[in-house]
């Protein structure tokens, strides 16, 4: 089963951005991470990055036929996208929520995320080890699942 991994905006600049709040690993570093994690689990991952918000709607709709679940760190647009929600609830996959930084001890506008509702679990403030819990929960309940 092949997992896509979403990313959003401003998490091209991992590493460099904010090392205090987001760490100092790069979203290269994430990838391979991911991919070594998924190896083990028997998924594959398709790992991807966008600046823009109709992009990963794009995505989104267009794993409904070829991927079995979804990983998303939506960046800044879990707190405004109700058209990534949608897309999310439309393809009705399982979704992991991730986000790096723990979203509750920072600004209040970043305490709601449109994806949640979409989402089967939440992660946040456990850094990009975030991204290898959200894919050891898919592969859980898709070997629950039989797949
Ligand atoms: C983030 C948290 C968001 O509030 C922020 O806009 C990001 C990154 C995180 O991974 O901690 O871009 O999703």
């Amino acid at each position: 089963p092949k997992i896509l991994i979403l990313n959003g905006p401003n998490l091209n600049l991992l590493g460099t951005r904010q090392p205090s709040v987001y760490g100092r690993e790069t979203l290269g570093d994430v990838e391979r991470a991911c991919t070594k994690t998924a190896e083990t689990l028997g998924l594959e991952v398709d790992f991807r990055q966008s600046n823009r918000e109709g992009e990963l709607v794009d995505w989104i709709q267009e794993a409904r036929d070829s991927h079995a679940g979804i990983v998303i760190n939506a960046g800044a647009y879990s707190h405004t996208s109700v058209a990534i929600l949608d897309a999310l609830l439309a393809v009705d996959l399982p979704v992991i929520e991730v986000h790096l930084s723990n979203l509750f001890k920072r600004e209040t506008f970043r305490h709601h995320s449109y994806i949640s509702q979409a989402a089967q679990g939440v992660i946040c403030g456990l850094g990009a080890a975030g991204y290898l819990y959200a894919l050891d929960a898919l592969g859980r309940r898709l070997s629950a699942q039989g797949e």
